[in-house]
């Protein structure tokens, strides 16, 4: 299937929520924890088959505000699912030239976790091949409401002024500074939301719906999804005959 990519319309950046560990689990008779547990084949083969095709980031939806909220149970092993896979995979990442790093409120996750994170982050900060974003702890609106506190306390500061707050001062103010607008965003498991993923970047995202559920999301499907995006005509609010009329 990697014989029908467009080289030249590699999307930059993908975004992925990664949805229904739970249901898998649940299908097979197990527990939910089971279906997070089974989470890492399709996080390992995503990141492989980015780097194959040349994608520079890509952001995965791993843990949101929201989520604080389900049983604490899940929670606790959801935490140490993410502390043990950061370890087991910082090596390979070493190998192929992966930068990790990540977005949301890192300092709400348990202190283990985050000198997890913060190491991992340090031993692949010289990496120049493909960035991975995880995004814990995170939400759009949180992220917004955080990038507005630090934009207020500059103007009361004195450091900026009202008239110097524009659209690109908000961007550099949010989580994803410096990081280009995911072109395709996929969403595993049939659930047809943005649960308050990257609400700001996602403006001219093209939206992939898939009913995978994630433990069973394997390299073909993120290819599928990429095909489907090059299909796609993006318009960017022109019409079709500015488009096609390249100067
Ligand atoms: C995604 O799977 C993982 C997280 C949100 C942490 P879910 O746990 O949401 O699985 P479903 O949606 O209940 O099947
Ligand atoms: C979104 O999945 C968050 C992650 C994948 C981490 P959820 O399962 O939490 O989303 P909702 O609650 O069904 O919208
Ligand atoms: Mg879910």
């Amino acid at each position: 299937m990697k014989e029908l990519l467009d080289r030249n319309n590699i999307p930059q950046h993908i975004a992925i929520i990664m949805d229904g560990n739970g249901r898998w689990a649940q299908k097979k008779g197990a527990m939910r924890i089971f279906g997070h547990r089974n989470a890492l084949t399709a996080v390992r083969e995503s990141i492989e088959i980015a780097v194959e095709i040349g994608v520079k980031y890509l952001t995965l939806y791993a843990f949101s505000t929201e989520n604080w909220a389900r049983p604490q149970d899940e929670v606790n092993a959801l935490m140490d699912i993410l502390i043990n896979s950061i370890t087991d995979e910082v090596p390979t990442m070493m190998t192929n030239n992966i930068r990790l790093s990540s977005i949301g409120d890192i300092q709400s996750l348990p202190v283990s976790a985050q000198a997890k994170l913060q190491e991992a982050k340090e031993l692949t900060s010289h990496n120049t091949g493909l960035t991975v974003f995880l995004a814990l702890s995170y939400s759009g609106r949180w992220e917004i409401e955080n990038a507005l506190k630090k934009i207020v306390k500059k103007v009361v500061e004195g450091q900026i002024n009202i008239e110097q707050i524009n659209q690109q001062l908000i961007a550099d103010h949010l989580d994803t500074k410096g990081v280009p607008d995911p072109e395709l965003l996929i969403r595993t498991s049939g659930e047809l939301r943005i649960s308050n993923f990257l609400l700001w970047q996602l403006a001219y995202t093209e939206l992939y719906f898939t009913e995978i559920l994630w433990p069973d999301f394997r390299k073909e499907h993120l290819l599928e999804a990429v095909l489907d995006y090059q299909r796609r005509e993006r318009r960017f609010g022109k019409t079709t005959a500015q488009i096609k009329s390249k100067p």
